[in-house]
């Protein structure tokens, strides 16, 4: 993408990732940030009109229905908000010319494979949000645009939203035992690195064709259980209060939960990685980074 200035339309504007999005933003675009309660992407006139008003280069949508649990009970709002409203933004695209990035989920997958999940490997969600995000990939594919990046991610975390860092913290100041599952193994991702994934991927207008749908977390895999030792043992070495003396590795059947998860959701970034020639931070080293700067973004 070339430094003119261009204008991004920032979809879910107001979550934990458009803010690192937002912040991390190159000089050359003007943001103009969308979110409810003004503007619903399960509006298809408002989506259309908004955009075709706006005409922007690029739409990050960084909008979901993410309480994962709530999708269970709310499938119809789910598929709505996580399926209709990406189909409205790729038809917006394709009215106006821009390219749209989509964040999708590895929770389109079913998380019995033993080895990473390529981007061509058969999709089978196990919930109902699973589902919708995959309805919203669908409807991207469906729509005839050609000038989209789907990206799904895992275990995403950062400053500014409800997210499994956050909760270990609050838990490890407040109880003395934590019970974390150590059965499902994945890959922690930081909003900073995604965010600038979505960029190094804009950048690479200029390769021949590199739309299409990408894997990206951070680097290296654990299970809940490890990336939670690993949380509290930052707490203690950033002074943060910590009463929890003992954690426990627990099963996924000894905290059950309206929604079933992947057992195994590692991906394979080499797609990523080699059409944009970046590298992508061990997610040991994310962590680090984010509890230098989880207050102040
Ligand atoms: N968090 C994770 O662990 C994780 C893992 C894999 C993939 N992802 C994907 O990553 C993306 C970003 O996630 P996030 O954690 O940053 O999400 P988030 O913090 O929950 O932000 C989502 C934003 O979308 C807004 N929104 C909800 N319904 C909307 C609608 N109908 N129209 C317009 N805006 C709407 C929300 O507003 P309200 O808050 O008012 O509802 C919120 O501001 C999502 O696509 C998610 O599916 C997340």
């Amino acid at each position: 993408m070339n430094n003119d200035r261009k204008k991004l339309a920032l979809i879910g504007a107001n979550g934990m990732l458009a803010r690192m999005v937002r912040h991390l933003a190159p000089p050359y675009f003007d943001v103009t940030s969308f979110d409810l309660p003004d503007f619903d992407i399960t509006d298809r006139d408002l989506v259309l009109s908004a955009m075709t008003h706006l005409r922007p280069h690029v739409i990050v949508n960084c909008a979901a229905y993410t309480d994962v649990d709530g999708c269970e009970t709310n499938e119809e709002l789910a598929l709505r908000v996580n399926g209709s409203g990406p189909g409205y933004l790729a038809e917006a695209a394709l009215e106006t010319g821009a390219i749209l990035v989509h964040i999708s989920t590895d929770y389109v997958f079913a998380g019995d494979k033993t080895e990473p999940y390529t981007e061509d490997d058969p999709t089978g969600p196990l919930s109902s949000y699973g589902r919708s995000k995959l309805k919203g990939e669908t409807a991207i594919l469906a729509s005839g645009l050609t000038r989209y990046f789907i990206i799904r991610t895992s275990w995403l975390y950062g400053p500014g939203g409800k997210n499994f860092v956050e909760t270990i913290l609050r838990l490890a100041g407040e109880r003395e035992e934590l019970r974390i599952v150590a059965d499902q193994q994945g890959s922690p991702t930081y909003t900073e690195d995604l965010a600038n994934a979505v960029f190094s991927l804009l950048e690479t207008e200029d390769v021949q064709m590199p739309y299409g749908i990408y894997h990206f977390s951070n680097a290296g895999s654990c299970s809940w259980y490890e990336f939670a030792l690993e949380i509290v043992r930052l707490a203690r070495l950033n002074k943060l209060p910590v009463k929890a003396e003992s954690i426990k590795p627990i099963r996924t059947e000894d905290y059950p939960l309206p929604a079933q998860r992947p057992s195994y959701s590692i991906f394979s970034k080499q797609k990523y990685e080699t059409i944009t020639g970046r590298s992508i931070p061990e997610w040991r080293e994310s962590l680090i980074k984010y509890f230098a700067v989880r207050q102040t973004i």
